[in-house]
């Protein structure tokens, strides 16, 4: 994808340095590890190349490591897909998913990769994981952009000149006004710094011009590829120009040049726009050196993206275009502004179980459009006073002057997740938030129950039982058996002589009408023994209907009563005088 052609950085880990950032930091020597796949690890943090998405890592690691408590490691990735499937346990630069979770998972988190990553073939790839298939936790607060910016000079000297905003593509209409006054001409453009079309979008995009030619019926913006197909069709074989500039080559030269980078990045919208909103734009794609100084020198229309630093200090705004149109995108007609791209958070699977205050803080990490925009333009700015600083002291300054921003995805100490309550100073359970001061693992005999916003590890009730930690509820004792007391962990078989003829039962009925004679009663079976058919009845405990209940050996039923065997008869416990 576009984003991620510009660097090509091999992946690589980076133990995060023992820089304390923060006032009251949890000590280094009483962090954490987490315990994933078996083995104890940091947090491994997948980070990508690029700036925004590497200080909102350092930012969100700052606060893993000096706020919730975990020892933390960075990883650099090249791009959101690398950074996903490394939460899932694949090695760096896989051929194939087949060589994934061969080994314990080493990255947990990874913040801001763009949506269009995860297209519908990852379902499969998502089923083929498994459980180790990552966790989407959703919006960081801010989306991905990309399209026609503006930058401040053309900007501002259109608003001083003529009060009017650039920003908006009704201003471009070129009817009514000149918006190449105030912005950089294809005349002003040296040829030797932009690509031509046959090099650049005609090579890599062939498919660009049948597309603007079916939406829009320009005849002029095409022409014939000679072999039967068609093309854009390129001014000098560098600009394609929009019909409300291109009357002649005085008109071309005058034109607003717009540069894009990469194979033509955006052009195959952009041009659309220019055609529908009369815009006399006209479109080239800078060599790759160029595309950075020819847009800061000019400061005019560029093809850009956010969230990026690289023009937040000549304050580029995206022009605004009508609403994005789904049904009109989707039948070819790029009339309206391309849609916002959401940038999503992701999990590895099972961190919400074993280090759930580090995945609430993952869940909660909301910074918004503007808060994103300032923290890329503090960078830049820190870069431009001083070309040493870091990520990591700039994600820190931001830490440190907006607390009010982060305080809030920090989750309660006594905010208590799934499988986890309660617990006083002295690590008991409790059921009131007042008295606590953490949360514990629930343990056998005990379930995780909602309990207002937070979880208490309340016992099983009698009749129910639990025998692992972190469970969330309790199962009812099986047909035959009994939990007596609260808190069990197992249910224990009733005796002989009894049963439990329903599951969750906290006592056995008692075989017979009268208590007194318990001593006569059992619980047996008739099994058959012997090749010749015969059987005999055996003693069973964990009865599970009155069906079971006899009267014992030598003994024998009569009007409901155990009457003692008559002499010469044989009473072998089958209720029957034999
Ligand atoms: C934490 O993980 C690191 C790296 O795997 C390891 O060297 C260290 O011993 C672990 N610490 C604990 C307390 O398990
Ligand atoms: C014409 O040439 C272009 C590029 O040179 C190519 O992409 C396209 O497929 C060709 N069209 C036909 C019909 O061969
Ligand atoms: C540009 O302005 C003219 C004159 O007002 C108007 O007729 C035309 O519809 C406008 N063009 C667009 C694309 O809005
Ligand atoms: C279980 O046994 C008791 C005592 O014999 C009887 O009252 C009750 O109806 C039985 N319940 C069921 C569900 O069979």
């Amino acid at each position: 994808m576009w984003i991620f052609i510009f660097f090509l950085v091999a992946s690589h880990v980076e133990q995060s340095a023992a820089r304390q950032c923060l006032d009251h930091a949890v000590p280094e020597g009483q962090r954490l590890n987490v315990t994933l796949d078996g083995v104890s690890v940091p947090i491994g943090i997948a980070s990508g190349n690029w700036n925004s998405v590497e200080l909102v890592s350092k930012i969100f690691g700052i606060l893993v490591s000096e706020v919730v408590g975990y020892h933390v490691v960075d990883g650099l990735e090249q791009g959101s897909a690398e950074m996903i499937y490394r939460l899932s346990g694949c090695p760096p630069s896989m051929q194939s998913i087949n060589e994934c979770w061969k080994s314990p998972r080493r990255f947990h988190f990874a913040l801001e990769t763009w949506e269009d990553t995860v297209t519908a073939a990852w379902d499969a790839t998502f089923r083929e994981m498994g459980q180790f298939a990552p966790v989407n936790l959703g919006s960081g607060g801010y989306a991905g952009y990309d399209g026609m910016y503006i930058l401040e000079r053309a900007r501002a000297e259109s608003q001083a000149h003529t009060g009017m905003l650039l920003t908006y593509y009704s201003n471009f209409n070129a009817t009514w006004f000149h918006p190449e006054t105030y912005c950089a001409q294809v005349q002003h453009i040296l040829a030797e710094r932009v690509l031509t079309c046959s090099e650049a979008v005609n090579l890599l995009h062939p498919e660009y011009g049948q597309e603007y030619l079916d939406a829009t019926g320009d005849l002029g913006g095409i022409e014939d590829a000679g072999n039967g197909s068609i093309r854009l069709k390129c001014w000098k074989d560098r600009w394609w120009v929009a019909p409300a500039c291109r009357n002649n080559d005085v008109d071309v030269e005058r034109c607003v040049a717009v540069v894009t980078s990469g194979a033509g990045w955006g052009l195959h919208f952009m041009i659309q726009q220019a055609f529908w909103h009369n815009m006399p734009l006209a479109f080239a794609t800078a060599i790759s050196e160029q595309y950075i100084s020819i847009n800061r020198e000019f400061q005019s229309v560029l093809y850009w993206w956010t969230p990026d630093e690289t023009f937040v200090l000549q304050k580029g705004m995206p022009l605004v275009f009508p609403p994005h149109s789904v049904s009109e995108y989707k039948a070819g007609i790029y009339a309206s502004a391309p849609r916002r791209r959401s940038l999503f958070k992701w999990s590895a699977a099972g961190m919400d179980i074993v280090a759930d205050r580090a995945y609430g803080l993952a869940s909660n990490l909301n910074i918004g459009e503007s808060d994103i925009s300032n923290l890329l333009l503090l960078h830049a700015q820190n870069l431009q006073d001083d070309g040493a600083t870091e990520i990591w002291d700039t994600a820190c300054q931001w830490l440190k002057e907006n607390t009010n921003a982060w305080k809030s995805w920090v989750p309660d100490q006594t905010v208590c997740a799934v499988g986890k309550g309660l617990v006083d100073l002295q690590g008991n359970f409790v059921m009131q938030r007042e008295q606590a001061v953490n949360c514990g693992v629930c343990p056998p005999g005990f379930a995780s129950q909602k309990e207002g916003a937070t979880r208490v590890c309340s016992p099983c009730e009698p009749g129910f039982y639990q025998n692992s930690f972190r469970a969330s509820s309790c199962t009812a004792c099986e047909l035959g058996s009994i939990a007596s007391e609260p808190g069990s962990e197992t249910c224990r078989p009733c005796s002989l002589g009894s049963f439990a003829n329903r599951t969750g039962q906290s006592t056995c009925h008692r075989c017979g009408a009268k208590e007194t004679e318990s001593a006569q009663w059992t619980t047996s079976l008739e099994v058959n023994s012997g090749s010749d058919g015969s059987s005999r009845w055996i003693q069973v405990q964990g009865a599970s209907s009155a069906d079971y209940c006899a009267c014992v050996q030598g003994t024998f039923l009569f009007e409901d009563r155990c009457k003692a065997c008559t002499e010469g008869a044989n009473c072998p416990g089958s209720n029957q005088l034999e």
